[in-house]
This record gives C-alpha cells, structure tokens and sequence, in this order.
C-alpha cells in the first residue's frame, strides 16, 4: 500500500527524531530550506580576474549584481542616471525633490525623522535573499505591521457604506458561516461526503472555528469586539451584534480581508529602520567607486570582445568597453537608448507595457493610533483612494506619515486627475473612514511612477502585444503562458544579460530583482569558467 506523506513522516519520525523528520520535510518541499539565497553562485573567490563587466542601472538588481561580481574578482562597473542608489527603491524625506518628467516639482517639508518609501515598503520573510543582503550588509530591520485587526474596511453596499472593523468583518463571517455549515451537517446533507468520524471531528472544528455556542448558533462573542469593553470592577464586557450575513457576503470586503491570505503579504514583514533606502545606501557604501552616478547611458553596442556602452557624466560623452553586460535598466528606459540588441529582445522591449502605481503620503497628528487603536497596517476602501496605509515606525510619537492612495493609476481615472484634484480625492478616502480626520492632514506628496524619469512605469504588467494566456494557478506573475517576450528575456542576447524583476516571477519585489541578477552572475561565472578551461586545454595540446 502507497504510503501518504503522512504517514511517511510520521514514521521516519518515529525511526530517526525530530532532526530526521525535519530534513525529510526539507526534501519533500514542506518546509522551506535555511535563511539563504535559493541561488548558489558556484564560483570560485578569483574566479573573476582580467573580466570585465558593465552593469547598466545602480537599482537592486544592479547593485546586487556587482556586489556579488566584485566578490569574485570581476572588474566592476556600474552606471547609473541618478545621484543616487536603489532606482525605484526610494525613501523621501524632508528637502528631497520630486520631478515629474513633465516638469512638475514638489519639494518635500515634513518633519525631521518623517519620510515615505514610495518605492518598495515591506520585505516578507519568504524572501530570504533580500534579508540574506539586510543581515550581510548591516541594514537593521524592524517590523513591518501589514495587516491590523482594528483597520477599517469599507464598501459602498454594505452597512450603508459606513466602515467595519476588520476583526467583526472576519469573525462575524466565520461564525455566520460555521453556523451554516453545522446547520446542513445536522440536517444530513452532507451524510454521503464524510465518514462519520470525519463528521463529529468537523462538527466539533466548526464550533470551535465559529465561536458557536452549544446550540450550535453564532451569537457574536469577543473574537469580534465589544460594544462595552471589559473593565474592572463591575465593567462586564458586552459583544458588539453580530453584522448580518448579507452585509458580510460581499466579495469587496473579502478583497480586503484577503489581501493578508497573499503568499508574499504574509506576516512576519519588515521594514529597515529609518527607511528602505537603507538598502541600496548600504550596497552603494560598500561598492565605493564602482557605481558612476549621474551618468546615463547613450548607447549598447556589441562588439568582437563584449560590449561597448557609450554614457554621459555632467554632459560629457565617454564610453566604457566590457566582456560582459548586465542590463538592469527598466524596459521603458531602453526603449529610448539606441543598441545592438537581436531582433527578439526589440521586439520585448517595444511591445511590453508597463503599470504605473502611485502613492500619495500626508504628515498628520496619529489619529489612528490616538483615536482608534489602530497601529500600523492598512484599510480598504472600496470606491476611491485605497487602500490606507498606516505607518509601522515611531509608534506612539505625535505625528507620522499615512499613505492614502496606492494603486496602478495608468488605467484609473485617477491617472487624470490634476495633483491637487489627486489630493483632494485621497483626502476624501480618510475623511470617509475617519470622518473629521480628514482636516488633520498636511503636506502632501505624490509620487506616480509613469512620470518619474529613469522609471516611467513601476513594474511591468505584460511582456507581449498579444495577451498571453493567464497562468492556471492564478498567481499574479506577469508572465502568462508561453510568453515569448518573458522567454526572450531570461536569455543572454550575446554578451548582454537583462536583469530586474521583470527577468523573474516576482515582479515589483526587490528579490525577483536580486535573484534575476544572482542568476546573471552564476551564467557569467560558469560561461569564463568554461572559457578559462577551454583555453587551457588549447594551451596544453598546443604545447
Ligand atoms: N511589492 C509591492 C508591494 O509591496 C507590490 O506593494
């Protein structure tokens, strides 16, 4: 008889402990492997010498890449348009500047100590190569709080579009449907599905799952909140009533509730202290004079040796010649550069399309946490600027930055609103979830990364002109089915290696972009591996 996997670790458990249980489980897939990149570079320290490599854009793909290339001996460069690290990885704080490639500018003014990540804000624990570089690097982290049981949630057709609190939505809807569930099962209907050992065993789950009482009905109870919070003394509890199925049956309260279910939204999340910036500033330190700023590229040529990359530094025009090139450069950027790329990857890079996701952060008295005992994650609003997105950090101080509005603006009617027609509209997303608040809000800032230049886009949403067809598993890659622009991309175009996370299956996440470009690293490698051992073995037989 076929051994479940069960019983087949229940049994090595028996057999060998815990310890070979654990590395059984490991083998299976179960659980995932140690706290480190899933990628090994196989590559000797050395390995590198006398090959050089350019490495277009210092975003985290860039900066990784020759992290990882300087490590092995490579002669390193980076180039990168901007004054400073990280590409999309950017924290704001007081003085910085906003620019629009339209020429719009906002001038941040917050406190001291305030600041936005408007690029990426949250690292989950899943992603073990970006916090593998955290702990390298020095970069201290704190929680992330992504998900609060006293945010609001709210839709427009329920409960007279007055918001619910996450913690009611969720029990009330666990209890409500438990109570259903018990109600068919005592009723027979689902005699002929389920052993009846299985049935008393469910039975007893839903009363527990459901907060059922012994009558088997959901009357409410504290998992859902109180009307009169407990205290001392005589202070009894009272439960809030339970909202009404009906209400609670609206898959746009469940968007929200869900979003936490997300593999990658998953608690535990962090965030580094003092802003995601940390990151790339920690990379730059380290990699000194091997990334160029201010000097954007011009040109991509292949030539007999590699690559020759023509850029510019303070308008000057110069040029820079390589065996190798990673390309790390958003698709919309080398749209504009002219190059030597095979007809395939134009094709990718002329026919992918781009999202545009924008945020817009206020500075504020914390009246989440003062008024409502709401300290960190985000609420869901249903029409208009959402979700809401408290902060993480500095607890407890006056004042904080709350984010109100993030989305892909560049299919919203959002995308066509005027700044202040944007401000006023992620205003009203507050004022109707905490009415009277939305007065406290001060200096707004809006990024939207359509118009940010070097950027233009925020993360791509599709690799061909022809849609592709959607993966089965419904993951959110942008990838679909035989892409061939996706295909085209995860290879080498000659000496030229694309990276970012665009050239993996987690898009809009600084890992996809670390391991796309470990990737690249590991190909270089064994490629002047070979390289290395095919000209000794043409040394020794000319010998
Ligand atoms: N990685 C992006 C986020 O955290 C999509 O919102």
């Amino acid at each position: 008889m076929a051994l479940s996997r069960r019983d087949f670790l229940t049994r090595v458990g028996q057999a060998g402990g815990y310890s070979a249980a654990f590395l059984s489980m490991q083998g299976l897939g179960l659980m995932p492997a140690k706290a480190e990149a899933p990628i090994a570079l196989n590559a000797a320290p050395g390995s590198g010498k006398g090959t050089k490599v350019v490495i277009l854009g210092g975003g985290i793909a860039g900066l990784v890449a020759a992290y990882e290339m300087r490590e092995l001996g490579y002669e390193v460069t980076v180039l990168e348009a901007r004054a400073r690290p990280g590409g999309r990885n950017w924290t704001v704080r007081t003085g910085d500047k906003i620019k629009f490639t339209d020429g719009t500018e906002q001038t941040c003014a917050w406190d001291a100590g305030h600041y936005q990540n408007f690029g990426p804000a949250r690292l989950p624990s899943i992603h073990r190569t970006i916090l593998g570089y955290c702990k390298k690097l020095g970069v201290q982290l704190e929680v992330e709080v992504n998900t609060s049981r006293s945010s609001f949630l709210q839709n427009d057709a329920a409960n007279g579009g007055a918001p619910v609190i996450q913690r009611q939505a969720i029990n009330d809807t666990r209890g409500h449907v438990s109570e259903l569930l018990l109600k068919c099962m005592n009723a027979g209907a689902l005699d002929a599905e389920m052993t009846k050992e299985d049935r008393e065993r469910m039975l007893a789950f839903l009363r527990m799952y459901g907060s059922l009482d012994n009558a088997g009905k959901y009357a409410g109870g504290d998992r859902a909140g109180y009307k009169v919070e407990p205290g001392a003394g005589d202070q009894v509890g009272i439960p809030s009533t339970p909202i009404d199925m009906h209400t609670l049956l609206d898959e746009n309260f469940w968007q929200g509730v869900l979003f936490e279910e997300t593999f990658d939204m998953q608690a535990t999340m962090f965030q580094p202290v003092g802003g995601m910036d940390r990151i790339p500033f920690a990379f730059a330190k380290s990699l000194g004079d091997i990334v160029q700023y201010n000097a954007p590229v011009t040109e991509i040529r292949k030539t007999s040796r590699g690559v020759r990359v023509g850029y510019t530094v303070g308008g000057a025009a110069k040029t820079i010649e390589g065996d190798y090139c990673i390309c790390a450069l958003p698709l919309t950027m080398l749209r504009k550069i002219p190059n030597d790329f095979a007809a395939p990857y134009k094709k990718v890079i002329e026919e992918c399309s781009y999202a545009a996701a924008y945020k817009v952060a206020w500075e504020s008295r914390r009246f989440w946490e003062q008024d409502y005992n709401i300290y960190g994650g985000l609420e869901f609003v249903m029409n208009g600027c959402s979700p809401i997105w408290f902060p993480s950090a500095n607890m407890h101080t006056e004042r904080g930055v709350v984010v109100s509005g993030y989305t892909d603006e560049s299919t919203s009617p959002f995308g066509k609103l005027s700044i202040p027609e944007k401000f006023a509209e992620s205003r009203k997303s507050i004022e109707r979830l905490h009415p009277g608040h939305g007065k406290e809000l001060e200096k707004p800032m809006y990024v939207g990364w359509g118009k940010i230049p070097w950027n233009e886009g925020s993360w791509i949403r599709s690799y061909d002109a022809k849609p592709t067809q959607p993966r089965p598993d419904g993951s959110t890659s942008a990838r679909g089915i035989n892409s061939p622009g996706y295909e085209t991309l995860i290879q080498p175009d000659g000496p030229i290696y694309f990276t970012g996370c665009h050239v993996s299956h987690i898009v809009a996440w600084q890992e996809g972009a670390a391991l796309s470009s470990l990737r690249a690293v590991k190909m270089i490698s064994e490629k002047v591996k070979l390289a290395k051992l095919a000209s000794q073995a043409g040394s020794a037989v000319a010998v």
